[in-house]
């Protein structure tokens, strides 16, 4: 179990049994047939679904209060400013952000990424500096840095993972010389379901003065995220895979960092003057958020959040553990089935390779069921390299699934592994 997850702030959650009948009335989409078939929903890892919670909030934005932010004096654009800010408190809250001035909506974990390395980091690297990644990251994770690496001439190396999937700490404190700039880290894998220990990895930067960038993409559905606790400097998620929009996520940094960051892109909003003879910056958060945001997409976040936060997230990592757990054991007695990423407290992922068959044509078999899984190479390209395997096949738990829909998964897998045996 990740430090996170055991570790909750008191009296932010409630910690009672999840009730999950009632919670899959609010996902709409779990009602509907696929292939004259119910729904088995198990690619939450890609995307989750979206609750009513979520839904009602950006079509009540839509229908009730649509306006820009920030800019008008009329009644609407108030309404919709305040909601916008409002979401940015929300998800301040969230990830147990000092300020929601630390709070930069991006399109994503991608979008906030690409922003660290073009601001924070491309002004000022130098050729030889050193940016220290795993092997298990998300092609998010590794090609913002490869691009800012040809630009200054930086170098990018990469901590070793094990046979489980789990990062070798040891092995990438060995990594760490006087040239290392920056350690990126995934919070939770999504091709491995791996945990990282991110709370020591920071503490071992600490000591040595750099900063920890973490993909949180994976970890805000499933762990209680404290930035502070961690003690890192950037943590990045996206609302889709929270229950959320697509297109809406965050960057949260600390707000000396951000304030000695110069803008990545120009335009209106991140300004308070121009004028030919020059342009002063808007303050924070403002001066990273050029253009007109995505409100309704902020609001939605918001509400995924308060959603999960109203379940309470020890419950529902609980229920997706015991998922996780029940689903490993059948699936370790499939023959010929091999589970790719077998970590100690895993995230609620089972990635997994079938002998003799594709993982593709598995998928499409599956899908006949109502059954969606995904398969390929999850964007995480290196990891399947370390694995010797092309593709894998991967189910991924949300708070919704059950036990039945494991074993409707199960029985699918039997009669595709037959008909393609
Ligand atoms: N990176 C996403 C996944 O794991 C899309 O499926």
């Amino acid at each position: 179990m990740s430090e996170a997850l055991v570790n909750p702030e008191p009296g932010t959650a409630p910690t009672g049994r999840l009730d999950v009948d009632r919670v899959r009335q609010d996902f709409p989409v779990l009602s509907r047939q696929v292939h004259g078939k119910p729904l088995v929903y198990l690619d939450n890892a890609a995307t989750a679904q979206r609750p009513l919670a979520v839904i009602e909030s950006m079509d009540r934005f839509y229908r009730e209060y649509n306006a820009n932010v920030h800019r008008g004096v009329h009644q609407l654009s108030v309404e919709a400013s305040e909601a916008f800010e409002k979401a940015r408190r929300t998800m301040a809250g969230f990830i147990n952000a000092p300020s929601h001035r630390e709070i930069i909506f991006t399109r994503g974990t991608t979008e906030a990424i690409n922003l660290v390395a073009q601001s924070a980091f491309r002004p000022s690297l130098k050729p030889g500096d050193e940016i220290l990644i795993t092997r298990m990251e998300h092609h998010s994770n590794i090609v913002p840095w490869q691009i800012l690496c040809e630009q200054t001439g930086a170098v990018l190396r990469v901590a070793p993972i094990n046979s489980a999937g789990e990062l070798l700490v040891d092995d990438l404190a060995g990594m760490i010389t006087e040239r290392t700039r920056l350690i990126g880290i995934v919070h939770v894998s999504n091709a491995l379901g791996t945990i990282n220990p991110v709370r020591e990895v920071c503490r071992l930067a600490r000591r040595h003065d750099i900063p920890v960038l973490v993909d949180g993409a994976q970890a805000t559905p499933h762990l209680e995220v404290d930035v502070q606790d961690l003690d890192c400097d950037f943590y990045c998620l996206s609302a889709h895979k929270m229950y959320g929009p697509t297109g809406i996520g965050l960057l949260w940094a600390r707000e000396s960092l951000l304030e000695a960051m110069p803008p990545w892109q120009g335009g209106g909003e991140m300004i308070s003057r121009v004028s030919f003879s020059g342009t002063v910056y808007n303050e924070l958060p403002h001066k990273f958020e050029a253009g007109t945001p995505n409100i309704a997409g902020a609001i939605g976040m918001a509400a995924a959040a308060e959603y999960l936060q109203s379940l309470g997230l020890p419950a529902v990592a609980a229920h997706e553990q015991e998922l996780l757990d029940y689903a490993t054991g059948k699936m370790e007695q499939v023959e010929g089935l091999k589970i790719i990423g077998t970590a100690e407290g895993k995230g609620p992922v089972i990635a997994f390779t079938l002998d003799g068959i594709h993982p593709n044509d598995l998928g499409t078999i599956i899908d006949h069921y109502g059954v969606a899984l995904r398969t390929g190479h999850h964007c995480a390209m290196p990891v399947m390299e370390f694995f010797d395997v092309a593709a894998t096949a991967r189910i991924s738990f949300g708070l919704y699934n059950t036990r039945a829909e494991v074993d409707v998964f199960l029985d699918a897998l039997e009669r595709a592994r037959k008909m393609l045996d």
